[in-house]
Formats: structure tokens, C-alpha cells, sequence
């Protein structure tokens, strides 16, 4: 397959005030990587989404916002190579892994993507990794993160790291005889950390347009952590409901991944983080009660067992 940029037709970005250049983002149509984008078109930054199908809905999306489409496949490094040509900057996140497998597959999508980045000869790489990926946990898709971070920081490239805390956006309360219900895989008794995304791709942005600078080049993103009744009390608060947190044996989780991953965030949540970090870079970082509030949450309408 040839190496294929696709131009789209809608009004380009103006330039970024603090690198004119194009800011390249693999993973623009999902959850992180459009994040990055929303962040970076509120720059008014020239953005270029590595997309696998140009022609998917997602991507057409971005191409209507103004974003630069380079179709590209993780196994064909040309077109990596292509799609890294003459970028200011490049934003990457891997995709979800849930069995071993899929862990092999993921470092071989970051691992690729860093070996684009070098032989494109990319200024600036900023890779999304994920909280505790400092070292290797035991935990395999968080491992393989610190295997593709070890593999950027003997790249040569200029890089930096971000680590997400767990998503506020995968909080799921229930509404069950009019009472919020929050359930975890988590001891009452310990704090979850979390980032919401939306503050992951303003981190991301600024770091990327060289507004800011992550410290020794990483930076943890926790912008809250709050043990489950916690939780479910900021829900109940908006919702203006009683609430009440379940915590859930490990048991309930599908694979071992999950498993081990919830055993860490129970161990994690014993060593608070210093939730000023991320808001030395966006000092507007949401705790879980502003981004309730932002989100516009509401209590879902589907009661459950009533
Ligand atoms: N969930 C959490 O709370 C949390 C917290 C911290 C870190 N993480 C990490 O976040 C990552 C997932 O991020 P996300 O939620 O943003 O994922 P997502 O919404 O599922 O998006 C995945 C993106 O990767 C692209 N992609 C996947 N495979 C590809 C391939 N072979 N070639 C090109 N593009 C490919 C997808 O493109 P298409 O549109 O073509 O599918 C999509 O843009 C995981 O590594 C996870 O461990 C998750």
C-alpha cells in the first residue's frame, strides 16, 4: 500500500501562536487521541490524524473539523514514515489490549510508531501512556506501556510522557429504587484515581504546542481520588439522591488483565498523588464533582430492579 495524505476540503486551522507546524496524532478517532485534537483545535493548531480508514465516520469527522487525514498502517512503516514527514510534533496512545495477545500487538503499534518517529525525524514525540507505568507492576497492559516508554526514552527522540489515571468517563452509577449506586472492584476503603479525558487532551496540547513542560519529562494525570462511597456521593450530590458504593469482588472482572489492573489501582490508591501536577499544566483540571457538573451528568433514567 502506498503512502497516502489526504487533504481534506474544509477551511484549514489557523496556526498555533507557538509552533506553526503541523502536530500529528495517531488514535485521533477514539476516545484519547480526539481529545488531543479537540484540545489542539482550540489552539487553532494545524492537526494531522494517522487514521487506518480515511474513509470511516469518525475520520470524515475530523476532516470536517479542519484535521489533515493520513491513512496509515501500524504494519507498514512507510506509511508511517510518510504521515511523520515534516510534523512539528506527534501524539500517540496504543490502542486497548485485553488478553496477552493483544498486550504483544500494542508494543508492536508503539514500538513502530517511536521507529517512524525516527526515521521521520519527528522534533517532538509525546506518548499517552499510563499511570504507574513508571515500572513494570505485573500489571501486562500497563507494562507494556513502560516496555514502549523505555523504547521512546533510547529512541534519541525528543519525548515526553503522560500517565493517565483511570478515565472519569468509565464511571457508571446506577439508579436503583431511587438511590445512585456506584459498584467497583475496589475496597471500600481505597481511593481510585482519575483523570477525565477531556484534561488529558489539554495536558496533551499544551505540552505538545511547547506551552508547557512535563517535569523530568512525565507527568502523572490524576486530577481526583476518591475512595468508592466517595464516589458515589458526588453522584448522589448532583443527582440529589442517596447513594451508596458496593464494593465488588475481583471475581467480577472478565480477564485476568482486568484483575491484576484493579489489584494495582487498590495498591496505588495507598500513596496519594499530588493532584497539583497536572494543574501546573491545565490549571482548570476537573475533580470528579466539577466534571459531574461540566458533563452535565444526570442520573440514568433506566431503574434498575424497581
Ligand atoms: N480506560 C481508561 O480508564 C484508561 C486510562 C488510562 C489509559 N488507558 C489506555 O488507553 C488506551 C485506549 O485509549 P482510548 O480509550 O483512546 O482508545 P479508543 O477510544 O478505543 O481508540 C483507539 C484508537 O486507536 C486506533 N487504532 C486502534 N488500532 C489501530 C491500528 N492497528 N492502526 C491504527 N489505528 C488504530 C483507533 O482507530 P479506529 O478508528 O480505526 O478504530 C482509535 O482511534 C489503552 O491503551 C488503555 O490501556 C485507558
Amino acid at each position: 500500500m502506498s503512502p497516502q495524505i489526504e487533504l481534506n476540503d474544509a477551511t484549514p486551522a489557523s496556526s498555533s501562536p507557538h509552533r506553526p507546524g503541523t502536530i500529528a496524532v495517531f488514535g485521533a478517532t477514539g476516545r484519547q487521541g480526539g481529545a488531543v485534537v479537540d484540545a489542539l483545535l482550540d489552539h487553532k493548531a494545524r492537526v494531522r490524524a494517522l487514521v487506518r480508514d480515511p474513509h470511516s465516520d469518525r475520520a470524515r469527522a475530523l476532516a470536517a473539523r479542519g484535521v489533515e487525514l493520513a491513512a496509515v498502517r501500524t504494519d507498514d512503516p512507510a506509511t508511517l514514515v510518510a504521515a511523520l514527514t515534516a510534523v512539528e510534533a506527534f501524539s500517540f496512545m496504543t490502542p486497548e489490549a485485553n488478553s496477552l495477545e493483544e498486550v504483544e500487538t500494542e508494543i508492536r503499534i508503539g514500538t513502530a510508531l517511536v521507529d517512524a518517529a525516527v526515521e521521520a525525524g519527528v522534533p517532538h514525540v509525546l506518548f499517552n501512556s499510563v499511570l504507574g507505568a513508571d515500572r513494570e507492576r505485573g500489571v501486562p497492559h500497563h507494562d507494556s506501556k513502560h516496555t514502549i516508554e523505555e523504547y521512546l526514552g533510547k529512541s534519541g527522540l525528543r519525548a515526553e510522557v503522560v500517565r493517565p489515571a483511570p478515565f472519569m468517563e468509565e464511571m457508571a452509577p446506577k439508579l436503583e429504587h431511587g438511590e445512585i449506586v456506584v459498584r467497583l472492584p475496589m475496597p471500600e476503603d481505597a481511593p481510585l484515581k482519575m483523570i477525565s479525558v477531556r484534561d488529558l487532551g489539554r495536558v496533551a496540547a499544551a505540552l505538545l504546542l511547547g506551552l508547557a513542560e512535563a517535569p523530568g519529562g512525565a507527568v502523572e494525570l490524576v486530577g481526583d481520588e476518591l475512595t468508592g462511597p466517595r464516589i458515589a456521593a458526588a453522584f448522589g450530590a448532583r443527582a440529589g439522591l442517596p447513594a451508596r458504593y458496593e464494593a465488588l469482588p475481583l471475581s467480577v472482572l472478565p480477564t485476568e488483565l482486568d484483575r491484576v489492573m484493579f489489584r494495582e489501582f487498590a495498591e496505588a490508591g495507598e500513596h496519594p498523588s499530588d493532584l497539583g501536577a497536572v494543574r501546573a499544566i491545565e490549571p482548570d483540571t476537573l475533580d470528579l464533582a466539577e466534571w459531574i457538573r461540566v458533563t452535565g451528568w444526570t442520573a440514568p433514567t433506566h431503574v434498575a430492579g424497581s
